[in-house]
């Protein structure tokens, strides 16, 4: 008998639902909240609210696009957490109500392990997929991680951000650019017409495989300030060479661990994934440094690098292999790690 998941995403600011049937993707619905854009940054509440009102018709999309019905579903997959706590909940009491009224059983899923287990979300059966161990370079606007993979449900984080992630750097930066939330896809556009060796930001000097970035975003502040001392329109003047020169040491920090990760493991197969991943300059130089070392390179469709419920579907259809089936009293979290 086939083995059908679906998947609840709701732990930041995209409502998103799918179905995976025998780790097929059939469908996969998002919708994003435009409500933030306002304020620059993510509103809980507004968050929570917008859940509330997306997940009844999101779920039902999911199912009908699927074309399947709901009294085929195995199992349901939800985001438990990291994440926004009032965002988790709205997706962590639907998943319950949901598997009581079908008499199914529910699956957590902590959001990270779905960005990882990204790269398994097949839309075909003879789509391409990691084998395991392999290193993956997790990177969106809450975690920069370099982590372990050895098998579905076996992962160990060598590295991670000890202040900034990757995606806050380029939202921060962003934003002091005076450009809209997020800022990462703004840096992106504008840093394809403009030199990245224009401008000169910190890069940091810490040992091991954790990551930084406060040193960077703090030495781009002061290049503005300077900057705009001297000429008012500097940021205005300058805009594509600061987002390319911004950009090109983002890339530089995350491939300078990668590389001494991938030196330290011996890995032969590397992943990245998390909303930073969807950059244009991030995808082109990881793919560069995977063919000078011959290692294989698995790079997501972007529909697949920001939150979705295709990975949290396809996590939750491995737990379900596993027979890894959670509890009603358990609650939605707010930080964990891997
Ligand atoms: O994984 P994600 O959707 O959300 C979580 O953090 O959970 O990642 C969002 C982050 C934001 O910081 C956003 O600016 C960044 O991903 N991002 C990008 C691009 N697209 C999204 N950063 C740089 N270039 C992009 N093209």
């Amino acid at each position: 008998m086939s083995v059908v998941i679906l998947g609840i995403e709701s732990s930041c600011d995209d409502t998103s639902a799918a179905i995976v049937r025998d780790g097929i993707l059939l469908s996969n619905v998002i919708a994003s909240q435009q409500v933030h854009e306002e304020y620059g940054g993510v509103v809980p509440e507004l968050a929570s609210r917008a859940h509330q009102q997306n997940i009844v018709p999101v779920v039902d999309a999911a199912i009908k696009r699927a074309g399947i019905d709901r009294s085929e579903l195995s199992a349901i997959a939800f985001t438990r957490g990291p994440g926004l706590i009032g965002s988790l909940l709205v997706g962590t009491s639907f998943a319950k109500g949901l598997s009581l009224g079908l008499r199914i059983p529910i699956i957590d899923v902590n959001h990270l392990h779905g960005h990882v287990l990204a790269h398994f979300v097949r839309q075909q059966p003879d789509d391409r997929v990691p084998e395991f161990p392999y290193l993956c370079l997790l990177i969106s606007g809450g975690n920069s991680q370099l982590i372990m993979v050895r098998g579905y449900n076996d992962m160990e984080i060598l590295g991670r951000t000890i202040d900034d992630a990757a995606g806050e750097a380029f939202d921060k930066c962003a934003k002091v650019m005076g450009l809209p939330y997020p800022g990462g896809p703004h840096i992106d556009r504008l840093a394809a017409e403009g030199d990245p060796k224009r401008f000169k930001f910190a890069r940091p000097h810490i040992t091991g495989l954790d990551y930084s970035f406060s040193g960077l975003k703090t030495s781009f502040l002061y290049t503005l300030r300077d900057g705009l001392r001297a000429n008012p329109d500097f940021i205005e003047e300058n805009k594509a060479d600061l987002a390319a020169s911004l950009q090109s040491t983002i890339i530089a920090i995350l491939l300078d661990k990668l590389e001494k990760a991938v030196k330290q493991t011996g890995v032969r197969t590397v992943a990245i994934g998390g909303g930073v991943s969807a950059n244009s300059g991030v995808r082109a130089a990881v793919a560069d440094f995977c063919q000078q070392y011959g290692i294989e390179a698995f790079i997501p469709e972007r529909k697949f690098t920001t939150d979705n419920a295709a990975m949290v579907a396809i996590a939750g259809y491995f737990k379900y292999l596993d027979k890894q089936f959670c509890p009603y009293d358990l609650a939605p979290y707010a930080r964990v790690e891997i």
